[in-house]
């Protein structure tokens, strides 16, 4: 099927009690069984629930994986993943990964046995150079969070298939609908589907898809294991937003467009980081493995100054974290996601507090340039 019938229909099916054509929200903790040791495939929640199960096949279906888990956070998500590691493994990371990402990873794993190298992965050759004799896995976020940078995940795959390394892709920005790292050859799909999948900014979730059945057990079982599961109630939020992904990211897209076009002109901006305009150095990458840039966008004003009255006169776009929400949200991230990034990584990412991050929402674009001009003349 076409990806937006997909998105509707893929794990979704009418309930066999009542003909319900929406997935229910089984609001339930267990279930009750035939006889000792014999069940309809239902015996604790924890384990399994119909309508994550729903959820969980319709992500497989739109990322084109062999199977996906649907978790309690995006967080939940990651670590989950980092469990197919062993201490004493080491792993090569995208280098401005969001900050939530490197604080699990510094703060929390390397305790473990396990060691990081935060590398620019949008340079192979750095990528190739990073790897030790104990590389088991590269991490990639594209574009990254928030300086926009761009992995190419068919040169990283192909590179981690040939060493036998695991490829691990945070697909969080784009989607499946602007982007399939699984097609282009990576082996695991990362989310927080509090972003754009939900859409909504009422969730908070997560969700790994795999290409490979070996994984894929491993999760599972690490998921029924550890019981960072997603709620029922919260499955059926993310499976409804799903339903519109493809409206919304088309919604997200044109704007996105418009609005780095907008932030590009003015003359109160420094620099605009946005891989849909032909000035990003990754235009060419951008148009060979996505479907288009989506709604987030960096920018740099003049100074930090200008960035803190820049912030106070908006209207319409909310200070705050998160993204992908069908509203306008626009942060500080050297102050608000990033903050957990020690301040000398933050300055040798360029993450300084002068940059702005805007994740556009579908609003009538003509009011969210006029508030983003409101901010502007005050910057
Ligand atoms: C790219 C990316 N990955 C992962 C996460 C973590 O997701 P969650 O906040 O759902 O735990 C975030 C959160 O902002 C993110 O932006």
């Amino acid at each position: 099927m076409g990806f937006s019938t997909d998105a509707i229909h893929a794990g979704v099916h009418p309930d066999p009690t009542t003909g319900s054509v929406m997935t229910p929200i089984y609001q339930t903790s267990t279930y009750v069984y035939e006889s000792p040791g014999r069940h309809r495939g239902y015996d604790y929640a924890r384990t399994v629930n119909p309508t994550r199960s729903a959820l969980e096949e319709n992500l497989k279906v739109l990322e084109g994986g062999r199977a996906a888990y649907a978790f309690a956070s995006g967080m939940a998500a990651i670590s989950a993943v980092m469990t197919l590691l062993k201490s004493g493994d080491h792993v090569v990371v995208s280098r401005n990964v969001y900050g939530g990402t490197y604080r699990l990873f510094a703060r929390v794993l390397e305790d473990y046995g396990l060691t990081f190298s935060y590398v620019d992965t949008s340079s192979i050759e750095t990528v190739e150079a990073a790897l030790r004799k104990n590389t088991r896995m590269v991490y990639v976020e594209t574009p990254t969070n928030p300086i926009m940078i761009l992995t190419d995940i068919g040169a990283v795959a192909a590179l981690c298939r040939s060493k036998n390394l695991i490829s691990v892709v945070d697909n969080t920005f784009l989607t499946p609908c602007l982007q399939r790292p699984l097609d282009l050859g990576a082996e695991i799909v990362v989310h927080s589907t509090t972003k754009y999948l939900n859409g909504h900014s009422d969730s908070v979730g997560g969700a790994v898809i795999l290409a490979r059945d070996d994984h894929a057990e491993r999760v599972k079982f690490v998921q029924n294991s550890v019981g960072a599961i997603l709620s029922p109630f919260d499955s059926w939020l993310v499976l409804r937003g799903i339903k519109t992904l493809p409206l919304r990211m088309r919604a997200h897209d044109e704007n996105g467009a418009q609005v780095a076009r907008f932030l590009e002109g003015h003359p109160k901006v420094e620099r605009v980081l946005y891989p849909g305009l032909p000035a990003h150095p990754q235009r060419e990458l951008a148009l060979r493995q996505t479907r288009g840039s989506g709604g987030m966008i960096s920018f740099y004003l003049k100074t930090a100054e200008a960035a803190e009255c820049f912030f106070r006169p908006l209207k319409l776009c909310a200070l705050a974290e998160s993204l992908g929400g069908i509203e306008t949200l626009i942060c500080q991230p050297s102050t608000m996601t990033h903050a957990s990034v020690p301040e000398q990584e933050r300055r040798a990412m360029g993450l300084t507090d002068s940059l702005v991050r805007v994740s556009v929402g579908c609003e009538d674009l003509q009011d969210i340039l006029a508030d983003l001009e409101r901010g502007l003349a005050a910057a």
